[in-house]
């Protein structure tokens, strides 16, 4: 692969734009074009608003990411098909795309590689999960990797089959958490907190453990909660409603359900 391979987003809307702003952020060697419909707010790279008018970067593409909702991919890989190579790598980050769907989309050789980043990505704080067909070189991976390693934590997997819990997991994780920040909030206000504190403590906290569970990687978050959980104090009271209430059965319920729909988006 050339010292600066060409690479083409297409879709440049939440997650497409975190990550390009990643790349960009962390000066990748490589060009990068994007086709998005919409204006974007970054300047400095080659911007096409429609596939026609971005045809000549996707024929000198070294890889081409496709950053668009599952729900338009089958209809967008219809519209390129013509325009790309049968060695140009496909990365995808979309929920519930399978390899072999893109093999139908496209020629049953053509390198792909799935992935599933989420949005702390647009900070260097993502996690991104990737598996490649039997047709990507190595140098295509290596590119790949280095582009969602710019993003935060990357792991590859051999098994496909997992995908679908790694969306329900870390895909859609981020939501979770705000809905904590959310619920905390609510929560803060019900036991006389102004709103305004509750949102700001709620918030903090958050962002606090993270940031411990960060710097101390090696510790189990079992061992973090009970180090700060003293027998018969205020945290012990609280986790005893937790964990006897139903917070790990709705945990289980949700990422189920994730799976699930991420499968579906498939089918
Ligand atoms: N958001 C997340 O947390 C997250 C996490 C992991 C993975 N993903 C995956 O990332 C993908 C994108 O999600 P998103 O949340 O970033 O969606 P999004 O914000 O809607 O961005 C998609 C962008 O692609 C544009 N687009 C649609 N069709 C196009 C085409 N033919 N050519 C060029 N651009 C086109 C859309 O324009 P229009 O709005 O006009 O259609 C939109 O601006 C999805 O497949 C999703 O599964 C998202």
């Amino acid at each position: 692969m050339s010292a600066q391979p060409n690479i083409v987003l297409i879709g440049c809307g939440k997650m497409g734009g975190a990550l390009l702003q990643g790349w960009l952020d962390q000066n990748i060697d490589a060009n990068f074009s994007v086709i998005e419909p919409h204006d974007i707010p970054i300047t400095k790279i080659t911007h096409h608003k429609t596939i026609e008018a971005g045809a000549e970067d996707l024929k000198s593409a070294a890889l081409i990411v496709l950053a668009v909702k599952p729900q338009t991919m089958a209809a967008l890989c219809t519209d390129i098909k013509n325009h790309i190579n049968e060695d140009t790598t496909i990365l995808s980050i979309a929920a519930g795309q399978s390899l072999t769907s893109f093999s139908e989309y496209f020629a049953p050789t053509q390198p792909v590689i799935r992935a599933m980043p989420n949005t702390p990505a647009a900070i260097g704080k993502g996690m991104s999960v990737a598996v490649a067909n039997k047709h990507t070189s190595q140098s295509a991976k290596t590119l790949a990797e280095t582009l969602l390693k710019t993003a935060g934590k990357f792991e590859w997997t051999d098994d496909e089959s997992l995908l679908d819990a790694v969306t329900a997991l870390s895909g859609s994780g981020p939501a979770y958490v705000f809905y904590l920040i959310e619920m905390l909030e609510k929560a803060g206000n019900k036991v006389g907190l102004p709103i305004e504190m509750a949102a700001t403590l709620a918030r903090q906290t958050v962002i606090g453990a993270a940031a411990l569970a960060e710097t101390q990687s090696e510790t189990p978050a079992k061992t973090l909660r009970e180090n700060v959980t003293s027998p018969g104090g205020t945290t012990a009271a609280a986790l005893e409603i937790l964990m006897n209430g139903r917070a790990q059965d709705l945990f289980n319920e949700a990422l189920q359900a994730a799976t699930t729909r991420s499968r579906e988006l498939n089918s």
